[in-house]
Formats: C-alpha cells, sequence, structure tokens
C-alpha cells in the first residue's frame, strides 16, 4: 500500500510579485491557506487585494514568484471547475434572468443541470430564479454571482469584497452562507476593507501597501498586538511597520 500523501495546502502564494502600471504593486508575498477555511484578507482600499486574488485565480499577469492552488499552477485546466470567483464588480449579466445567468456559468464549467435550481435555492433566491438580474436589489445581485461561482462545486471560492454596501442584516445572511460552504470543505477566500468582518473568520490576513502584515487566527494575532480588536491590532502592526 502507499503511504497517504499529504494534501497540498488549499492555496500556496510564494515569493509573488506584481507590478501594475510600472507600479509594485505586490513587491514579494508568501502566504499558505489551508483547506476548508474560511480566510479573511483585510486591509484598506489599494492595498492589493484585488490583484492578489486576480493572481490566485490566474487572471494576473506575475512578475516573480508564483502560485498554485490545490498543487496545480494558478489558473491552469485542472482548475478550471475547482476555483470560483467572484469579482467586486457583478460578473452576471443584468439582461439574463438568475436562472438563465447560473445555467451559463454552470455549461461553462461542465456542472450537471439539476445543479442550477439547487444552487439557486441554496443562496436563497428561488423567488428570484426568473427575475432579470439586472432588476436584483444589491444583496439580490451578490447572491446571484455567488451562484454563478458555486454551480460548479469549487473547492476554493475567492470572493472580492462580497459583503460592501450591503446591509447588516444581508451582510449577516451572507457569512453564514460562506460558513456553510466551508463546513462543506470549501476553502474560502473573502476580502474586505471592513475590519469587523474579521471575527466572521478562521484565519485573517492583514494586508497593507502589498504586504502581509499578520497572518493567523485572531486570537493570535491579538495576542501579538495586545489589541482590543482586529481593527486596532490592524493599526498596532501598521504603525509599527512605518516606524522600522
Ligand atoms: N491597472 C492598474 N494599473 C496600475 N495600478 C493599478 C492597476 N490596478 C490597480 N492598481 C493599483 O494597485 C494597488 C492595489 O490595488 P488593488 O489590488 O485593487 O487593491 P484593493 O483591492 O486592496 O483595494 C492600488 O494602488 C491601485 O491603485
Ligand atoms: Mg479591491
Amino acid at each position: 500500500m502507499n503511504a497517504p500523501q499529504a494534501e497540498p495546502p488549499a492555496i500556496l502564494v510564494e515569493h509573488l510579485r506584481v507590478v501594475r502600471g510600472g507600479k509594485e504593486i505586490l513587491p514579494d508575498l508568501s502566504l499558505a491557506v489551508p483547506r476548508g477555511s474560511v480566510v479573511g484578507l483585510l486591509g484598506p482600499s489599494g492595498a492589493g487585494k484585488s490583484t492578489l486574488m486576480r493572481a490566485i485565480v490566474g487572471a494576473q499577469i506575475v512578475a516573480g514568484g508564483g502560485v498554485t492552488v490545490l498543487g496545480h499552477d494558478a489558473g491552469t485546466a485542472p482548475l478550471r471547475d475547482r476555483v470560483g470567483y467572484v469579482t467586486q464588480a457583478p460578473s452576471i449579466y443584468p439582461d439574463l434572468t438568475v436562472r438563465e445567468n447560473v445555467a451559463y456559468f454552470a455549461g461553462l464549467v461542465g456542472a450537471p443541470k439539476d445543479q442550477v435550481a439547487h444552487t439557486i435555492n441554496a443562496v436563497g433566491l428561488a423567488d428570484q430564479t426568473d427575475q432579470l438580474a439586472g432588476t436584483l436589489s444589491g444583496g439580490q445581485l451578490t447572491r446571484a454571482s455567488l451562484a454563478a461561482a458555486l454551480v460548479g462545486h469549487p473547492e476554493v471560492l475567492i470572493l472580492d469584497e462580497p459583503t460592501v454596501g450591503l446591509d447588516p442584516a444581508l451582510r449577516n445572511e451572507l457569512w453564514k452562507l460562506f460558513r456553510r460552504f466551508a463546513d462543506q470543505g470549501t476553502t474560502l477566500i473573502v476580502s474586505s476593507h471592513v475590519m469587523d468582518e474579521a471575527v466572521r473568520c478562521d484565519r485573517l490576513v492583514f494586508l497593507r501597501d502589498g504586504h502581509v502584515l499578520a497572518d493567523g487566527t485572531l486570537e493570535e494575532i491579538l495576542a501579538q498586538t495586545g489589541a482590543a480588536d482586529a481593527e486596532q491590532a490592524f493599526l498596532t502592526l501598521a504603525s509599527k511597520e512605518g516606524a522600522a
């Protein structure tokens, strides 16, 4: 019998360097994300969250280093139906219904047809199935984008600021949904510039100016900084780095 192979981490970022518009956005970023967790990628606007996410899904030209997802190079064919990505801007078609949108994305990843209704139900949009996406509310639109990314049952789900601009009740609902996916074994990376979302995550990555300020559980980061909450911890780490 073969010895069981150690599973590679969900995401491994090694010395990633990204240059955009002649500017070094990510100078040298390394990171490992374990499977089946909800990882919060937290940092202010311009920190490089979206750039890092683009690199993880293979949509970003990379100047150095690399990213592997589930043991494969980011963006390569074996990952096509194993990684879901919801961009900051809605990526579904406003002139198609919810069902038509989700069916279209199901077709792209070769998901079985019966997954379309199932996924729409899972994100709580059963009543909006035949509604044009362009007429959905903000929270419904986010959930429709999620359904489009989820329909192929991805093992890794990259969500770029999915809760921005939503009211607290909707944010709460979405975070419960993310937790449900993680409990089923999905690895989620969720970005936010809102530090109080830290309490929802199993692990946190603090990002500022393309640098990882901290990487660990909220408890670890609070212990390390002596801060009372994520926001204070971030500020403490940022000012330390500024002083160094
Ligand atoms: N196409 C681009 N050309 C040049 N600079 C860019 C481009 N896109 C983003 N940037 C810069 O990269 C930095 C990080 O952006 P981004 O990854 O979008 O950050 P975040 O998602 O954390 O707000 C910002 O300083 C932004 O101005
Ligand atoms: Mg962004």
